[in-house]
């Protein structure tokens, strides 16, 4: 294996290890709290999809219909995603 190899490896692990380490937190966090009115979408709904994969606003939008509407919960969504990401 190239080091090359092991530095994105690396990169890669502490990733994970960042996202395990917000998880944690987020069980402080109220995952049943709405953040996007317009379709009843909680913040246990984005997280769920930051975990499936989603790591935009366009993809959490696609998976949970949140900012589909008015948008008002635009700046909201983004800032858990950064959070969660
Ligand atoms: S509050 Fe999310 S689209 Fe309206």
């Amino acid at each position: 294996m190239k080091n090359a190899d092991l530095k994105v490896e690396n990169i890669e692990v502490s990733k994970r290890l960042i996202r395990l380490r917000y998880r944690k937190d987020d069980t402080k966090m109220n995952r049943k709290k709405v953040i996007c009115s317009c379709y009843h979408v909680t913040k246990g709904d984005v997280a769920d999809a930051v975990e499936q994969g989603a790591s935009t606003f366009k993809e959490v939008k696609k998976m949970t219909k949140a900012g589909k509407a008015c948008g008002d919960c635009k700046k909201k969504v983004k800032k858990l995603i950064k959070k969660l990401s």
